[in-house]
C-alpha cells in the first residue's frame, strides 16, 4: 500500500531542506510507489530544465532568464533521485508560462504535467484516484508581493485560475458526485482566510471559489500552503509550511 505525505511550500532550493534524508527520516523506508505532495510554490520550474528546448518547444524564455536557462535541473534531479514520487500543485510563485508548456498527460484519472519521470505537476481542477484515495487539486493563489515582482520574470498573471480552469474543477467534482477524500490547494477559502491576518491576504476570485466548494464538497481533510505557517485551523483544515504530514486513513 502506498504511503502519502504532504508538506507546504518548498520555493525551489530555499525550503526543500525539510525533505532531505536527515530531516525526512521516513525517506529510507519509501519507494517510488509512495508519494510526497507539495501544496504549491514548488519553485523548481522557474528558469527551465537543462533540456528545455526539447521538453518545452513552445516556451519563450523571458529576457531576464536568458543567462539562467537550465538551472532548474539541479533541484529536479534531486527530487528525481528520491525514493518517493514527487507530486506538486502550483502556487503563486511559479513560472506558470513554463509549466503550461509541458505536455499534458492523463495519470490516475486526472491531468498532469510530467516534469521528470517521477516529478509530476497536479493540474488545476483535477481529481486523482491514487491507491484508492481520491484527491482534488486546485493550485494557484494571488501574490501579496506583486509590487516587488516583475511580470513574466518573477510574477505571472496565470497565478489565478482562469474561468475555464474553474469550470474544469466544477465539471470534475460533478463527475465524482462532489465527494473526494482529500483536498489539496495552495490558498484556502474565505472562511479559513478569515482566521489569518487579512491585512496581507485579501479575498479574490479563487478564495471565493474555494469557499463555494467548501459548502458543497464532501471531504475528509483539506491541506493548503501559501501562508507559511503550520496550523491545524479546525478538524478538517491544516495549513502547512515546514511540517510533513503523513495522510493516514482512520
Ligand atoms: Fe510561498
Amino acid at each position: 500500500m502506498s504511503r502519502f505525505f504532504i508538506t507546504g511550500d518548498t520555493h525551489g532550493e530555499i525550503d526543500a531542506k525539510k525533505l532531505n534524508n536527515k530531516n525526512f527520516c521516513e525517506h529510507s523506508e519509501l519507494t517510488k510507489d509512495d508519494y510526497v505532495i507539495i501544496a504549491g510554490d514548488f519553485g523548481c520550474c522557474w528558469y527551465g530544465d537543462k533540456n528545455i528546448e526539447i521538453t518545452n518547444p513552445g516556451y519563450e524564455v523571458p529576457p531576464r532568464h536568458r543567462t539562467r536557462v537550465g538551472k532548474d535541473y539541479y533541484m529536479l534531479d534531486w527530487y528525481q533521485s528520491k525514493n518517493f514520487t514527487t507530486l506538486f500543485i502550483d502556487g503563486n510563485h511559479e513560472n506558470h508560462k513554463l509549466l503550461n508548456t509541458y505536455p499534458v498527460e492523463e495519470w490516475n484519472g486526472g491531468l498532469v504535467h510530467r516534469i521528470r519521470p517521477t516529478v509530476l505537476h497536479l493540474m488545476r481542477g483535477q481529481v486523482y484516484t491514487i491507491d484508492g484515495k481520491k484527491f482534488f487539486t486546485m493550485g494557484g493563489a494571488k501574490s501579496s508581493d506583486i509590487e516587488r515582482r516583475t511580470p513574466d520574470a518573477s510574477w505571472w498573471e496565470e497565478e489565478l485560475p482562469s474561468e475555464k480552469e474553474i469550470q474544469t474543477a466544477i465539471d470534475n467534482l460533478g463527475k465524482h458526485n462532489w465527494k473526494v477524500d482529500y483536498v489539496i490547494t495552495h490558498c484556502c477559502g474565505n472562511s479559513m482566510l478569515n482566521k489569518f491576518d487579512t491585512r496581507h491576504y485579501k479575498t479574490d476570485v479563487l478564495t471565493d471559489f474555494l469557499e463555494e466548494i467548501e459548502q458543497k464538497l464532501d471531504y475528509k481533510m483539506w491541506y493548503f500552503g501559501h501562508h507559511h505557517i503550520d496550523e491545524q485551523l479546525d478538524d478538517k483544515h491544516k495549513a502547512l509550511y515546514r511540517d510533513i504530514v503523513e495522510i493516514i486513513d482512520e
